[in-house]
């Protein structure tokens, strides 16, 4: 199945959910940043929302917004009981502290699971393992390989590989040519979010029953391209557009779900 299929077949078993809740869960968005990308995600999680029956709001603030007044917001959100959960897009300015924004997000309401304390996963890695269970790729006992080590997929997915049972590999920028090769001649599973266009490409061998998960994104005057170089000899590679972002929108959505059930107990 593709990415595109299991999506669309899960998003209608959740149009149906939601069109039987009397309340239908809220969710805010908070963008701070106006970069393409932010511009670009955020758009799509409201559509995702708005084609499922799901209230969702963006406030959109000036990229002037100091620390102190995106705090106030939060406690607001925090404390709104009609809120059932919010999420503060990322990145943000460089004079706001990340980490002090997602430690003060309530977990209960933390939908993008950033929160030391969420019961939640991200949304990325999340969405990642729940496609590759969808697919049936056995996972247990095989070398998965993350290459890159940031805070929204590179560490948790390694985290959510390893609860999988993998044998867990994280490669990053300081990692040698040579060792690069090593790994990911060896690996399984390669999950790739470097944002780097193309980097994985015919120079590299591979296991042939390999699975690539390409994160990266990025834009240039030919369209939208992934981390890897299209059509790899694998097993199965993710495309980039119709791939890995769409999991990460149906994965804010389930963990949105979640956190609604959870609120009224049902
Ligand atoms: N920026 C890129 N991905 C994400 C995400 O999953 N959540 C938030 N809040 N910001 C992001």
């Amino acid at each position: 199945m593709t990415i595109k299929e299991f999506v669309s077949k899960r998003k209608e078993e959740i149009k149906e959910y939601v069109s039987g809740l009397a309340i239908k869960p809220f969710l805010v968005i908070v963008q701070v940043n106006d970069d393409v990308a932010s511009n670009a995600y955020v758009k799509g999680k409201l559509k995702d929302a708005s084609e499922l029956g799901i209230n969702a709001e963006l406030k959109k603030l000036p990229t002037s917004t100091t620390e102190e007044e995106l705090l106030n917001i939060i406690n607001i959100l925090n404390k709104d009981n009609k809120v059932d959960a919010f999420i503060v897009q990322m990145p943000l300015p460089k004079h706001i502290n990340e980490e002090k924004i997602k430690n003060a997000i309530s977990p209960e309401k933390d939908v993008d699971g950033f929160h030391p304390l969420s019961q939640l996963n991200p949304c990325t890695p999340q969405g990642i393992i729940d496609y590759l269970h969808a697919e049936n790729i056995l996972l247990q006992g095989k070398n998965a390989l993350v290459m890159g080590r940031s805070n929204i997929v590179g560490k948790p997915m390694a985290k959510l590989l390893l609860k999988e049972n993998c044998n867990v590999t994280v490669v990053h920028s300081k990692t040698s040519k040579e060792d690069m090769h090593f790994y990911v001649k060896h690996a399984d599973i390669i999950v790739i979010a470097i944002g780097k266009q193309g980097y994985l490409d015919e120079s590299y061998e591979y296991k042939k029953d390999a699975v690539i998960v390409d994160v990266g994104i990025s834009r240039d005057e030919t369209g939208l391209h992934g981390d890897a170089k299209p059509n790899l000899p694998v097993r199965l590679q993710t495309p980039v557009p119709g791939g890995v972002g769409l999991l990460t929108r149906l994965s804010l959505i389930e963990n949105l779900l979640k956190i609604y059930k959870k609120k009224y107990k049902i």
